[in-house]
């Protein structure tokens, strides 16, 4: 029977939600063009489209809000939340910006030229259009087995070390600015990377002379399945482990929206004093001054006191809980879903859910759209519509290895009741699945292309 953790927490706000009727949920879906993200928040009743900015604060955080000064040059919560910074990363120098993709921006524009690449176990959307933008190629070298969704294996966000160094030896030298590491790999399940991961690819990268960048949105998270999964680390406190693992990089991109529990801001964080000084005048150009970033003084103090909680063993535990009750539950009905479950999400395995749909006919955003009609669920398709490409060579369409349907868990947000619905409609679909068509697009932009497509039911 699966488990679900007592929340470390009670409630002292609530926000109402409501559930659309299902002639409702037929009207607004074709308005928006099988997108959910062309759907309002109001008309979603379980909302699983993103983990990123939907923590609920804690009364902490609330009150730092009030404690914001505004200060255009020099604020308190500035200096508060580079003490964080630098105590839970060691990195020398950090500046904020107001999400974590400008963060990518300013540190690729300032690093990445035509012709460059950047390898990492597996680029977020937002990672390679950055690197894309800049006229880079972001590579993806994650494991074979971080490809597998059923095989059940503790670290299966790691990259393959022999494809890295093939790579580097195969590539010119000074066409790498820089490798990187995704924390918990997102694009792939939400799955943990290893500490000996980490250090390996750290000592890679830095025998080419290549920097080497976290995209750390999720480290807390990482961290907390290093100690649950590696035996060496079973004792040591989280802290500790979330510095070894920056310990190993030269710098990192940061979303607080993640794991610093915020609504907005993150940062980007280095060691090297030269590229710093480049980082400031991106900054400036871009983000804002150093001390703000394109933040308000009240959310870098809502960031500073989040990185802390964050990291708090008792949160953890219940976060990583949780999604695992989420995913134990569907597995208990015998719903297909990427093996073990992340930390942030439950991935379901849209191609053994709906094996009659082609991945031609987008079976992922077939899913989603059938989560929504059937319960009111938003979830997002991580498949064919986010990663599909032109292959350069034969103008044929390049399909990505996994299609899944990412139900991604606001932090200490949605009740157990709220994931028992979830499944129960999960277990509904997958008993009526036959009926469910594939789409076509009608229209499909060619950057970031899941955020405006729009589609018609076949
Ligand atoms: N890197 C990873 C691994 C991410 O998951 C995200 C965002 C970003 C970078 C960019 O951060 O949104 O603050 O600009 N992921 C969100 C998601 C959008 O839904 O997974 P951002």
């Amino acid at each position: 029977m699966a488990e679900f953790p007592v929340e470390p927490f009670r409630i002292k706000t609530v926000e109402p939600i409501r559930k659309p009727e299902p002639e409702e949920r037929q009207r607004i879906l074709r308005q928006a063009g099988y997108n959910l993200f062309a759907v309002r928040a109001s008309e979603v009743y379980i909302d699983l489209l993103t983990d990123s900015g939907t923590a609920a604060m804690s009364d902490n955080q609330w009150s730092g809000i009030m404690h914001g000064d505004e200060s255009y040059a020099g604020c308190r919560n500035f200096f508060n939340l580079e003490d964080a910074v630098q105590s839970i990363t060691g990195f020398k120098h950090f500046v904020p910006t107001h999400q974590g993709r400008a963060a990518e921006s300013v540190l690729f524009a300032c690093t990445v030229k035509p012709g460059d690449a950047v390898p990492s176990n597996m680029h977020f959307d937002t990672t390679q259009a950055n690197v894309i933008a800049r006229g880079g190629q972001p590579v993806d070298l994650i494991a074979d087995e971080g490809l597998d969704p059923t095989l059940r294996a503790p670290f299966k966000g790691d990259i393959d070390l022999h494809k890295l160094e093939t790579f580097i030896e195969e590539t010119r030298p000074d066409a790498i600015p820089l490798g990187m590491l995704t924390v918990t790999n997102n694009s792939g399940g939400g799955q943990p990377v290893s500490m000996g991961n980490i250090r390996s690819t750290s000592e890679i990268l830095h025998r080419y002379d290549i920097p080497f960048f976290l995209d750390a949105c999720r480290y807390a998270e990482n961290a907390y399945f290093i100690k649950l999964r590696d035996p060496a680390y079973a004792d040591t406190p989280l802290v500790d482990i979330a510095r070894e693992i920056f310990s190993y990089a030269d710098g990192c991109t940061m979303s607080a929206k993640k794991d610093a529990l915020v609504n907005i801001g993150g940062f980007l964080a280095l060691n090297d004093d030269r590229l710093f000084e480049q980082v400031r005048q991106e900054l400036i150009i871009r983000e804002g001054f150093p001390t703000y970033g394109g933040l308000a003084g009240r959310d870098l103090e809502a960031i500073a006191r989040g990185l802390w909680e964050g990291l708090e063993e008792s949160y953890l535990s219940y976060r990583i809980g949780h999604t695992r009750y989420l995913a134990d539950r569907l597995n208990e009905e015998g719903i297909p879903i990427l093996e073990p479950p992340g930390g942030h999400a439950v991935y379901l395995d849209a191609r053994r859910f709906l094996p009659h749909i082609p991945q031609e006919e987008l079976p992922g955003q077939a899913l989603v759209c059938a989560l929504y009609l059937e319960g009111g669920i938003r979830s997002v398709e991580i498949g064919s519509v986010m990663f599909a490409r032109e292959d350069p060579e034969t103008g044929g369409t390049l399909y990505p290895e996994l299609e899944l349907v990412r139900m991604a868990i606001p932090r200490r947000v949605y009740t157990q009741a709220h994931l028992d619905f979830v499944v129960d409609t999960c277990r509904r679909l997958y008993e009526g699945r036959d009926e469910i068509a594939g789409l076509r697009y009608t229209y499909a932009p060619e950057l970031l292309r899941h955020f405006t497509a729009q589609f018609e039911p076949l």
